[in-house]
């Protein structure tokens, strides 16, 4: 665990679905309607309902995000982020995705949400280069986390044991490690 300010930052293995926490965010599509990845697990896990409220919302913009209820997920708001989609890197796909961090921080925030899970936003069927998409992530939520006072706890959370190495490394890397317990 690592803290930054008033929040603590943690990187876990684990199904974003089973966690109980305010918020989590989604790696969506522009249409908001479903599809696959963490995507399809959230929308089946959710119920059709979240499907007929993501149908309200008229779409999202890559980059940018929108807010909805958890229904039958254990968690207040599903925060739906639209990740780009990479394209070899000359489409803005980096500020597109720290964009969406910083986005699903603000509706958080908003929200009054004290603690939000992310998945790795556009590593999977969109294909960002995995390492470059970490070290943005942690990057971005870092530097945003001062605008949100609200939010006390972010959880980074890794499908598989390589991506969650790569988030610790990083969290290492990005943030001075408290000191560890005297014996
Ligand atoms: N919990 C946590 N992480 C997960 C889970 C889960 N249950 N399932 C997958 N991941 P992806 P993208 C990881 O493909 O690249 C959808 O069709 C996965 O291993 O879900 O942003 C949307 O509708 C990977 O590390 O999202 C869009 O069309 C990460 O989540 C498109 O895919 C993101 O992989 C978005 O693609």
């Amino acid at each position: 665990m690592f803290a930054v300010g008033h929040c603590t930052l943690e990187a876990q293995l684990v199904d974003i679905t089973t966690l109980e926490v305010d918020a989590i965010v989604n790696a969506a599509n522009k249409s908001l309607l479903g599809g696959g990845g963490v995507d399809g697990a959230i929308h089946r896990a959710a119920g059709r309902d979240l499907k007929r409220e993501c149908e309200t919302l008229g779409g999202c913009e890559t980059g940018d995000a929108k807010i909805t209820g958890g229904h039958h997920l254990p968690v207040k708001h599903v925060i739906h982020a639209v990740g780009p989609r990479w394209s070899g890197g000359k489409r803005n796909e980096p500020a597109l995705l720290a964009s969406c961090y910083r986005r699903s921080l603000e509706l958080a925030g908003e929200a009054r949400c004290k603690s939000i899970a992310f998945p790795a936003i556009s590593c999977g069927i969109y294909r960002f280069p995995i390492e470059d998409a970490v070290r943005i992530a942690v990057a971005t939520v870092i530097g945003a986390l001062s605008n949100e006072p609200s939010i006390e706890r972010v959880i980074f959370a890794c499908f598989q044991q390589s991506m969650l190495d790569l988030y610790i490394r990083q969290l290492e890397e990005d943030i001075q490690a408290p000191p560890s317990k005297p014996a």
